[in-house]
């Protein structure tokens, strides 16, 4: 192949220059000009989208026959789950997560299973040699293991690959460490990472392969090259947990083929991750006597309910007071605390304020407002809320509770587990309180913060 020349693209105007400079000579912004290839070297025949093209034919909609895409299950049930029932053919699944949380690991379970189920695996590696792969084959029990492993980090040699053994499902670990030799730029550059993940992608249309491409994260929590990465693939899967505690979530932030934001939940044992088929209970922290600071909520992110443990402590600060939350939004608690100042006269002006979500799990659904909210006067009072207790609701600026969805599954699964009284926003409020789903469990419906506060002080 002719080797294409390389330019700059600005990713702020779209302007180009042919060298790399670090200010833009079109719109000024500095350190925005991104190597690029040059489309109009290339031959027309030798089009980059030539794979795509000899698809594109135009149709009615309802004229199109609607086949549900075939799912290979990949005998890992949580892992499924948040695949929305399995590997897609063509599909492309970009997984991310902190070094050492268990990606490889979890994709050599995966792969085995599917290779032992009949499908053909390949196993791509940039990062480790065949003989560590083959390491954490054994310490994982797969022996004689009949997957594939490619040692390679050159992208022409792993398309070269992918076609000549045209396998079902093949795994790149990782795309940081692909490099293409069009490009002058060094692996793991965003230019880099998008040029390859976009031939992959485009190898995976064409030819129906899995591929799985595993991607790092930076210290923000971001995946380490461009965004649009997470454009260009059909799932994007993220491992949360705590590196220290053995259990680990893998979250669908988006997946073309089934639900977002379904959860599987992982622990990492002596032989690698096992799937944990009940995980209502898991991000509690076990306290003998009800602590100050620790409010239980239900979170439903997903389909699945999960119990999980706000903590909160209050703490004289010193003139500028911190306000820090570990796997809930920052943003969000400057504005309960404003919520909470403002509606119910309780003010931590002069304090520090530290939320946490127990487990490493991280809550985005406004329905954790509620639960904050009574941690964080729980802790400022110094009084623990009483045992088996647990809340969930939205809070809005204006003082009001607002329901969350699905109230009465987060009902039903506390219940389950033993908690007996709860404070939920009114309008979750089951109107079949009778029901045996309920049996031995308090509800105490509330409408405003204030409300709130006044009924948990008198519980
Ligand atoms: P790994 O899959 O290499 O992480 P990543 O690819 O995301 O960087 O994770 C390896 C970690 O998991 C490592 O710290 C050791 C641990 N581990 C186990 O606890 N049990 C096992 O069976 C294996 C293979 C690894
Ligand atoms: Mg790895």
């Amino acid at each position: 192949m002719a080797k294409e020349k390389s330019h700059y693209v600005c990713s702020d105007c779209g302007g180009s220059s042919p060298k790399w400079l670090g200010k833009c000579p079109h719109c000024n912004a500095w350190n925005t000009l991104v190597e690029s290839v040059a489309e109009s070297t290339v031959a027309p025949t030798k089009n980059r989208f030539a794979a795509l093209s000899k698809t594109a034919q135009v149709a009615v909609l309802a004229d199109i026959e609607a086949v549900d895409f075939a799912r290979t299950p990949t005998g890992h049930e949580e892992l499924d789950r948040v695949l929305g029932g399995g590997m897609v053919e063509g599909g492309v699944v970009l997984i991310g997560g902190d070094p050492g949380i268990g990606k490889s690991t979890l994709l050599l379970q995966a792969l085995d299973s599917l290779q032992r189920a009949g499908q053909k695996t390949l196993y791509v590696t940039g990062e480790e040699s065949g003989a560590q792969v083959a390491l954490r084959a054994r310490r994982l029990g797969l022996d004689g293991s009949q997957v594939k492993v490619l040692a390679e980090i050159g992208l022409d040699k792993i398309l070269a690959t992918l076609d000549a053994l045209q396998p079902d499902i093949a795994v790149i670990d990782s795309i940081q460490t692909v490099y293409s030799d069009q490009l002058s730029s060094a692996p793991g550059s965003v230019a880099q990472v998008r040029e390859c993940a976009a031939h992959l992608t485009r190898a995976a249309k064409a030819s129906g392969v899995c591929i799985v491409l595993v991607g790092h994260v930076t210290k923000e929590g971001a995946l380490a090259g461009p965004r649009v990465l997470e454009h260009m693939v059909d799932t994007v899967l993220y491992f949360e947990g705590d590196t220290h505690s053995s259990f680990r979530l893998v979250r669908a932030i988006k997946n073309r083929f089934g639900a977002v934001n379904e959860i599987g939940v992982f622990a990492m044992t002596e032989r690698g991750l096992k799937g944990v088929s009940n995980p209502s209970a898991i991000f509690l922290s076990q306290h003998a006597e009800p602590v100050p600071g620790s409010c239980v909520m239900v979170t439903l992110e997903g389909t699945r309910p999960m119990l999980v443990e706000i903590q909160a402590l209050v703490d004289s600060g010193g003139p500028a007071p911190r306000r820090l939350s570990v796997g809930l939004d920052k943003d969000r608690l400057a504005m309960l605390l404003a919520v909470l100042h403002r509606h119910a006269g309780v003010a931590c002006l002069d304090q520090d304020v530290f939320v946490n979500a127990v487990g490493g799990v991280r809550i985005s659904e406004p329905a954790a407002d509620l639960a904050v909210l009574l941690a964080i006067t729980s802790s400022l009072r110094g009084k623990p809320l009483p045992k088996g207790f647990f809340a969930f609701g939205e809070i809005g600026l204006a003082g009001e509770v607002r329901p969350a969805p699905r109230g009465q599954e987060r009902l039903k699964e506390a219940a389950k587990l033993g908690f007996s009284v709860a404070v939920v926003p009114k309008a979750n409020l089951p109107r079949n309180l009778k029901s045996k789903d309920f049996e031995g469990l308090t509800i105490h419906p509330v409408e405003r913060v204030e409300q709130a506060l006044e009924v948990v002080r008198g519980i």
